[in-house]
């Protein structure tokens, strides 16, 4: 059978790097061909922080910049995934590409969603066709922009014997529930912060962009008094449907909660925010999927140990990677936006309503001709 080659690109709000894989979905259900990673160069990723990081107003000229400069980066990903593969341009349908949100506010006044990444360029670097700018369409049906994967969960990963919940943990947590009764909507949300906030915490006093395995974590004791004020936000009681980012759970939101507590010792506060992710996590299960079966980890928090030990006590449920369904836990987000370029390609609606709030699916997206 003639293979049907997708790229997907995804860099999310941890602003560590772009995932690029090449998928073919000739089959029953997409196939992993290849994969590559890209870290952000420094600069780059301090340019992304500080626009999207703490309500800083930016110059046009800045994103202007920004955009071409991450559109470039986007395209040569794809040519160096495309080399590493063997496969030829050509030879592939569409490329998906996420872009690098700056800002997501979904719940304004007159909400929006800023992803930059120039698809323009990618299209003509590449020769391929490109379909980008997924979340405003969904925004303008009335939805919350967010979350997309939802929708792909549901194909890859949906069973007719057990009830399944998808846990992305990306800089925001995510969950997809999957219920195995396919008469039941597929529902899901953000949780609120996944790794972001342990990722700024870190950066403050190490050198390090991330608390590998969670160690640092490990050697910290949960601040119970923290821990409330800072699940005692808002969000995490709010409704669904609803999604967030690192606008809202910033620097500056931690440093506020952090300031009306006297002195913490720095792992203990690395340890609770460790809790606060697995706590709102678990909390958000036991509430809206207390019939899960099966708990399927996805996205770069499955690596912090601390905090995969910490979900296991939290829930009874059994807890494993996506990888035991065929996905690793890295690349099921750069699939899923390979699988909703193809939904648009192939004129098929992208998003679900009972997700994201919109007032019905659409065909996300807009589409850059090779
Ligand atoms: N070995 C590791 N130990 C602990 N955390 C890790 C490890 N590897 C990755 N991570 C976490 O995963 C994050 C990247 O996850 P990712 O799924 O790419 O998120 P996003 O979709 O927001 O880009 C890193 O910023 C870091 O917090
Ligand atoms: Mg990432």
């Amino acid at each position: 059978m003639s293979k049907e080659y997708y790229i997907g690109l995804m860099s999310g709000t941890s602003v560590d790097g772009i995932d690029a894989g090449l998928y073919d979905f000739s089959g029953k259900l997409p196939l992993a061909v290849d994969f590559y990673y890209q870290p952000f160069p420094e600069k780059i990723k301090k340019q992304i922080q500080s626009l999207s990081g703490d309500h800083q107003s930016i110059s046009l000229y800045d994103y202007g910049e920004l955009d071409t400069e991450l559109g470039l980066l986007y395209a040569q990903c794809c040519l160096t995934l495309l080399r590493q593969a063997n496969i030829k341009a050509e030879q592939v349908k569409a490329i998906g590409n996420h872009g690098q949100t700056l800002y997501h506010s979904p719940s304004s006044k007159y909400p929006f969603t800023i992803q930059a990444g120039n698809p323009n360029i990618i299209s003509q670097k590449t020769g391929i066709t490109t379909v980008a700018d997924f979340r405003r369409r969904d925004i303008a049906a009335g939805g919350q922009g967010a979350p997309l994967v939802p929708a792909f969960h549901q194909t890859m990963f949906r069973s007719d014997i057990e009830n399944r919940t998808i846990v992305n943990i990306g800089g925001i947590a995510n969950l997809s529930i999957l219920p195995k009764d396919s008469n039941q909507p597929v529902t899901g949300f953000d949780t609120g912060p996944g790794n972001t906030l342990m990722d700024y915490w870190i950066g403050r006093y190490k050198s390090s962009v991330y608390d590998t395995d969670g160690a640092w974590a490990a050697n910290g004791k949960v601040h119970a008094e923290l821990l409330k004020t800072l699940k005692d936000d808002a969000y995490f009681s709010a409704p669904a449907p609803k999604s967030t980012g690192t606008e809202y759970f910033s620097a500056d939101w931690l440093t506020e909660k952090i300031a009306k507590l006297p002195q913490i010792a720095a792992a203990d506060v690395q340890r609770t925010l460790c809790q606060l992710t697995t706590e709102t996590i678990a909390e958000a299960i036991q509430s809206f999927a207390p019939a899960t079966e099966q708990i399927l980890l996805c996205g770069g928090g499955v690596h912090n140990k601390t905090l995969v030990a910490s979900l296991k006590q939290l829930l009874k449920f059994p807890i494993a990677s996506t990888e035991t369904q065929g996905v690793h836990p890295d690349q099921v987000e750069a699939m899923a936006f390979a699988w909703l370029a193809r939904q648009t390609i192939l004129g098929l609606n992208g998003n679900l309503p009972e997700v994201t709030g919109a007032a019905k699916g659409v065909i996300l997206g807009g589409i850059y001709q090779a």
